[in-house]
């Protein structure tokens, strides 16, 4: 879309059309709807209308309901936080003393927002004026404060008393880009700015070795998922590595971790630490949290006699072992009567699609199957998840 179509989007016909496309979402066709739409509007228009509504849509399960009153582009909106991890950095940045942040590539605004939300002195600069633009009207439609300006990063002076918050762009025109140093603005500023007063999101798989000294590497789960790592620069930093749960929130840091764990057998339950905990390299805090042990000094499986609850694990009831090898195993579960097998699988080199293929179970029951290693050598396990605290 262009910036100038976007600005005529805002102004009253624009606004009226909007709410006729999104009033008639669902009751007519794509076609018959633009087709009536062009009759009294610029086709361009239409377009960007209908456009809109489609990405608010389409933005609903990363962004809420508040997705319904903003304004996207489709790669903007590819880029931008979720707002559950968003409004826990905005969280976290005025519990560690921030009150004012400058935001360097604020994209739509997805964090700008989550800023402003939580209280904070909110300032934008972004080097696309179609997406600044955006991100100035969204924080207007929500009823947020804050400017937003077009600028490049590279020009904007740290101020004294703001945080700067980075969030770079780590995708070309052919896709993602994992090395640091095809990122923009690129690894260089970021991690002069991490020198101070500054929080840089970054991609969950960054090696531990990037990460300056005196800065701290957070690792962020979201419903599960593995979302991001939030370096807070040496300013705002508490912990060297930390593993933060969403949506409970839950943390643990190096603090939490004795750093080592007994290696032992199988017991009564297996637990499966959250992928955040084990980026940030706190499988052996798992062990702590639960009087348990690994199963293998390199694999993260944690084993304990007794059930803990914890939001740092997903944690099974080991029901039984069944044989290791391939024709064994199949006797074993044709036996149980399974049919639906979930294969789970950590330090073993097999594909659970080619092995359940082979195993061509034809039973009624499903059951929940480990393969690990344990003291070097191969073992399969009959589990069944402990619903989640
Ligand atoms: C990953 S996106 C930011 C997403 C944002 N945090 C959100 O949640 O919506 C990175 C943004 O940085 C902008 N950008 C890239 N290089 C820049 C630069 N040198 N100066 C300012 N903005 C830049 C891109 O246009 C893009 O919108």
């Amino acid at each position: 879309m262009e910036l100038e179509t976007f600005e005529r989007l805002l102004a009253p016909i624009g606004q009226a059309l909007l709410a006729d496309v999104a009033a008639s979402a669902g009751n007519e066709s794509d076609l018959a709807l633009g087709t009536r739409l062009r009759r009294t509007h610029d086709p361009a228009l239409v377009a960007a209308a209908v456009t809109q509504v489609h990405l608010r849509g389409k933005a609903r399960t990363k962004l809420g309901a508040a997705a319904a009153l903003m304004y996207f582009t489709h790669d903007a909106l590819e880029q931008a936080t979720r707002a559950s991890v968003s409004d826990h950095r905005a969280h976290q940045l005025l519990a560690r003393g921030a009150a004012a942040v400058t935001d360097l590539g604020c994209g739509i605004g997805g964090d700008l927002i989550a800023f402003s939300r939580a209280g904070v002195d909110t300032y934008g600069v972004e080097l696309d004026p179609l997406r600044a633009a955006m991100a100035m009207a969204n924080l207007r439609a929500l009823g947020l404060a804050g400017s937003v300006e077009v600028g490049r990063a590279e020009d904007t002076a740290p101020v004294p008393g703001r945080t700067t918050f980075v969030d770079p762009a780590r995708r070309d025109g052919r896709g993602r880009v994992f090395q640091v140093g095809g990122w923009r603005p690129d690894w260089g500023m970021v991690t002069a700015l991490l020198d101070g007063d500054a929080v840089a999101k970054t991609m969950p798989g960054i090696a531990h070795a990037l990460v300056p000294p005196g800065v701290e590497a957070e690792w962020v789960s979201d419903g599960g998922d593995l979302v991001e790592a939030c370096l807070w620069g040496r300013l705002l930093a508490s912990a060297r590595r930390r593993a933060t749960v969403l949506p409970a929130g839950a943390t643990l840091t190096e603090a939490d971790d004795p750093g080592d764990a007994a290696v032992g057998s199988v017991g009564a339950y297996l637990y499966e630490p959250d992928d955040a905990v084990i980026r940030a390299g706190l499988v052996t805090a798992v062990c702590a949290l639960t009087g348990g042990r690994l199963l293998d000094r390199h694999i993260a499986y944690v084993s304990a006699d007794v059930l803990v609850r914890t939001p740092f694990a997903r944690a099974f009831a080991v029901v039984d072992e069944v044989p290791y090898r391939e024709k064994a195993l199949r006797g074993a579960l044709r036996a149980r009567d399974v049919g639906t097998l979930t294969i789970k699988k950590r330090g073993i080199q097999v594909s659970p699609e080619q092995l359940r293929g082979r195993l061509a179970l034809r039973g009624s029951r499903p059951a929940t199957q480990v393969l690990t290693r344990v003291d070097g050598a191969g073992r399969a396990f009959l589990v069944e998840p402990v619903p989640r605290p």
